[in-house]
């Protein structure tokens, strides 16, 4: 009786622990290619409501928040580093020279990952291609 409830409960801790590192382990590539072809009217409207829910709280298109102004990012950045800021936040805070300044020059809140897809950022991408002036 035991027994059988011991090895019934050990195998549910090995399979948890299991499933919580297949969760855990899914590496996520730097993005070094964006296609982008004219842009995507349904992307940008996905874009724009991501935007709203996950972006809005720190960044304004024109005003300066708890983050940079985003209207003209497009002209000023290349499209794979802004999918990076976007999908590879933390190691783009590491490594990326034009991140790492932004992040010493907006030292107060340091950009939380927004944990999204690529194909999310991507649609952000495009809501920011969108907005350019
Ligand atoms: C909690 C506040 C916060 C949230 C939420 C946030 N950001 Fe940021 N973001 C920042 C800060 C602060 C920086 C400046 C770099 C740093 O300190 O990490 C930044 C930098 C950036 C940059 C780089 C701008 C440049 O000129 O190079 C982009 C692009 C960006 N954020 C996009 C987004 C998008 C898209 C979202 C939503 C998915 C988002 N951010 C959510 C705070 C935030």
């Amino acid at each position: 009786m035991t027994n059988k409830f011991l090895v019934g409960a050990l195998s549910l801790i090995g399979f948890l622990l299991i499933s919580m590192n297949a969760v855990a382990v899914q590496p996520k590539e730097m993005i070094t290619k964006v296609e982008m072809g004219p842009i995507n009217p349904q992307m940008v409207n996905a874009g724009k409501g991501l935007f709203t829910s996950k972006c809005a709280m720190c960044h304004d298109l024109d005003q300066k928040k708890v983050g940079p102004t985003l209207r003209n990012v497009t002209k000023e950045r290349k499209p794979d580093y802004i999918m990076n800021v976007i999908y590879n936040t933390t190691k783009m805070q590491k490594n990326d020279p034009t991140f790492k300044a932004l992040v010493v020059k907006f030292k107060n809140v340091p950009m939380p990952d927004p944990n999204l897809s690529e194909a999310q950022a991507r649609s952000l991408l495009e809501y920011l291609r969108s907005v350019a002036k």
